[in-house]
Parts: structure tokens; sequence; C-alpha cells
């Protein structure tokens, strides 16, 4: 199999190269759902295909899944010179990171953070997190995953996105999920707090796309 690398210093393309596949403001708004754990029989599964299932119901709206993994990212960081498996990854992950329009990661909680899994993912990127729309679906125990997405704000800003304010968030989420679905009365609450996050993001997503179409974000 051949393999991609990166030949620049910067693992990513330049933000203007990020505004020039700016598409159309017709086009259906790209969302990528980006899985915030990488372990084997994780719970975080069936809470994105929970996710997926109501963002799939909107109209102008086309949803893909990232799961990193399936992808897997050496620990050492951005390099220039990345081994085999994470240059693979990596030619596989850029395009659709960079062809996204707007980022909604569903997360655990770890250590009342986010998992390392996830912050490397994000951090072997960059032009292709830049003046885009992210929002967050978390789950845990008493505290819903919220400490993870407080945390992740935070790294969302210094990647120059936007997040946006209202989560799902699912505390003592054990025993919530049934299968792909969700048990009990809740699914209708859920899929309201679900709509309005996707609400906010489809605002900022298409604003934002818009806003690079017309400009490149240099900021
Ligand atoms: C290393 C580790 C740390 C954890 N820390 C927290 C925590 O701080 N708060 C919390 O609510 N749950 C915590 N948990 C429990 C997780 O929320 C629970 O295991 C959940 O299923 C993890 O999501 P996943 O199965 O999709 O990886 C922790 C789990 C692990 C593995």
């Amino acid at each position: 199999m051949s393999v991609a690398t990166s030949p620049s210093p910067s693992p990513s393309p330049s933000p203007s190269a990020v505004a020039a596949s700016a598409p159309s403001p017709s086009a259906p708004l790209r969302l990528a759902v980006i899985m915030g754990s990488v372990r084997e029989e994780r719970f975080g599964a069936g809470v994105t295909r929970w996710f997926t299932g109501v963002a799939g119901r909107r109209a102008g709206l086309e949803t893909e899944v990232i799961d990193p993994a399936a992808l897997p990212l050496e620990l050492t960081g951005p390099s220039e010179r990345p081994g085999e498996a994470t240059a693979r990854s990596l030619a596989a992950l850029r395009p659709r990171l960079a062809d996204a329009d707007a980022f909604v990661v569903v997360t655990p909680e770890y250590n009342h953070s986010y998992p390392a899994g996830l912050k490397n993912l994000l951090d072997w990127h960059s032009a292709e997190w830049r003046a885009k729309a992210a929002g967050f679906v978390s789950y845990g125990g008493v505290s819903g995953g919220l400490r993870a997405v407080e945390h992740l704000r935070q790294v969302f800003a210094e990647l120059h996105a936007v997040t946006v304010r209202d989560t799902v968030s699912f505390h003592n989420a054990w025993g919530r999920f049934d299968g792909d679905g969700l048990a009990g009365p809740e699914g209708a609450g859920a899929e309201a707090a679900a709509e309005k996050l996707l609400d906010q993001l489809a605002w900022w997503g298409e604003t934002l796309r818009e806003a690079r179409r017309r400009r490149p974000y240099t900021g």
C-alpha cells in the first residue's frame, strides 16, 4: 500500500487552502461527528449512533463519523516525518476534516477531562479546525461529561473554532441507552436537546462557511 507523507513543516494545509475548499451556500452543511473514545467496548459507540440518527433526519446536513480508533495517530504529536501507520491515518483524516464545515465531538469524561486520544487527534491537525463551528455531546457519571466539554471549549478556542453554547449531556449514562437508541421517555427530551445543538451548529456552520468563502480566515 502506498503511503502519503507530509513534506511541509506544518502537517496541515494553509488556512487559505481551507478557505478555498468552502462550497457554495446552498450545499448541505458537512458535519463531522468525532468519537472521543477509542476504547474497545466503548459506551460512546451507542451515543454516537443515537446522535448521528438524530442528525441524519435533518434536512441540509451531511453527516459522517470520524472514528480515531480506526485511524490511530502516534503520540509523538505533529511531526514532519510521521511513521507509516500515522501517515496513512493522516492521509485519510485530513481531507475529511478539511471538508467538514462543522464538528460534533462525542466525548466521555476521563479524570475530569476528555480522553488523551481525542487530544492527540486535535493536536495532529490545525488548519482543518479553523473558522469552523463545533459542538459537544457528552456522557459520564454525575457530571454528564460536562467537565470534559468545558476543557474542550478552551482547546477549540485555541484552534480558532467557534463552539456553540448548548450541549447534549447524559449524566449517569449507563443503562439509559437501549441498543442503538435511548431507553424510556427521556428520548424525546434528549432529541430536543440535540436539535437545539444542531440549530446553533447549523447557524454558525453556515455563517462561517460563507465567511470563509468570501474572505480567507487569517486570524
Ligand atoms: C481513565 C478513566 C477515567 C474516568 N474518569 C471519569 C470521570 O472523571 N468522570 C466520570 O463521570 N466518569 C469517568 N470515567 C468513567 C467513564 O465515564 C466511563 O467508563 C465511560 O464508559 C467511558 O466512556 P467510553 O466507554 O466511551 O470510553 C472514567 C473512565 C476511565 C476509563
